[in-house]
């Protein structure tokens, strides 16, 4: 079974977490809370180990993994030829929510690179994090803690309800304050270009270097590689379709209204994902509140665990608000985005 190490209180917890580092030195599998989500680690050096990840998870094989490690000059054994845009960021945004693709060394086994010439690599801004990482002695691989296609764990128990008996241990530091993963950022020629959406924004990265940073477009339709293997597959889909509506508050409150009436009409139980204003206006059979609308720092926060609440519903169909993507809003868009899938409504 999965053992449970409490660390919510860190100074009580210190020599549970340097056993949780020992078993991930020793080829183990270890879930631990960063400030974004739970990660599921293993000694990122050792191939066997980070396969176990893969069957955990029911991960895809080709589908990277990334590096975290305590302290930036540890990337130098990761990854080679590092562009000076990468320290730089590293300097203002680490620890934090910001992971770089890099080069690799030819020791980053191809488990970990899903046989990519590159590397992602990350310092967790989180104690819990940064005290296993530094007991580990290694660097330790981490995708989401979570089985493949279910919204990333914010607490321990979102990490038991999918991985319970499937890992060694899971360190419980409380819930996670991004709520959303970090921002995957490559840097070709000296080009920043973000991957993924995550905690730290274009907007952040373009001031901090001087130079405009892209957002990667890519149509699965295209038929080109996308520059993110995590592209290409489904993620974040509540198991009921998810309609996500974008305009005013206006508009949306009353399309939601007309909707969950028709849904209603055809016998069908309807699940609200909306903001506290809106949530006045609009009631239904399930109804997750995500916070104040125009403070998408709290609403990312909250929106997996909204998620995977009204997938422990009935409800047939999900109705939510769309929000600003200024800032964090970018982020928490794009994963609802991920959710709704073709099903955006943008209303006048
Ligand atoms: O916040 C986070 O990033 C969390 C915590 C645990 O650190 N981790 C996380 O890992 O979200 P995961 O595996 O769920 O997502 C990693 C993403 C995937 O979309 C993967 O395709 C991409 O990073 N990635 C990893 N290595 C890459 C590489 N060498 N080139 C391009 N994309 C890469
Ligand atoms: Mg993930």
């Amino acid at each position: 079974h999965t053992r449970v190490i409490d660390a919510r209180d860190i100074n009580k917890a210190q020599e549970q977490i340097a056993q949780a580092g020992r078993i991930l030195a020793g080829g183990g599998l270890v879930a631990f809370p960063t400030e974004t989500v739970y990660g599921l680690g293993a000694n990122a050096l050792n191939g066997p180990a980070v396969e176990k990840i893969f069957n955990a998870k029911g991960r895809p094989s080709d589908n990277p993994l990334i590096v975290h490690v305590d302290r930036a000059d540890k990337i130098r054994e990761l990854a080679q030829n590092i562009p000076p845009e990468a320290w730089c960021l590293a300097k203002h945004f680490w620890p934090g929510p910001l992971t770089l693709v890099l080069p690799k060394q030819e020791i980053v086994p191809r488990e970990v690179s899903g046989g990519l010439k590159t590397v992602a690599v990350r310092i967790p801004d989180h104690p819990v994090a940064l005290a296993l990482l530094k007991t580990a002695g290694v660097p330790v691989a981490a995708p989401s803690a979570n089985l493949s296609g279910r919204p990333s764990p914010t607490t321990a128990g979102h990490v038991l309800d999918d991985l319970d008996g499937r890992i060694d241990a899971v360190v419980d530091g409380g819930p996670c304050g991004v709520g959303v993963e970090s921002t995957v950022l490559s840097i070709e020629n000296g080009q920043p270009v973000v991957l993924r959406p995550g905690g730290v924004t274009p907007e952040q990265i373009t001031q901090v270097l001087g130079k405009v940073c892209a957002v990667a477009a890519w149509q699965e339709q295209s038929g080109d590689a996308p520059p993110s293997p995590g592209l290409k597959y489904t993620h974040y889909a509540p198991q009921a379709p998810m309609y996500l509506l974008l305009g005013k508050p206006e508009a949306v409150a009353e399309k939601m209204q007309a909707m969950r009436d028709e849904f209603w009409a055809q016998s069908q139980k309807v699940g609200l994902l909306l903001s506290r204003e809106l949530s006045n206006r609009v009631t239904a059979d399930a109804v997750e509140v995500l916070g104040e609308r125009d403070r998408p720092v709290e609403l990312a926060a909250n929106l997996y665990s909204a998620l995977r609440r009204l997938d422990e519903t009935d409800c047939d169909v999900i109705l939510a608000e769309g929000y600003n993507d200024e800032g964090m809003g970018f982020a928490l868009m794009n994963r609802m985005a991920k959710a709704a899938g073709p099903r955006v409504l943008c209303l006048e």
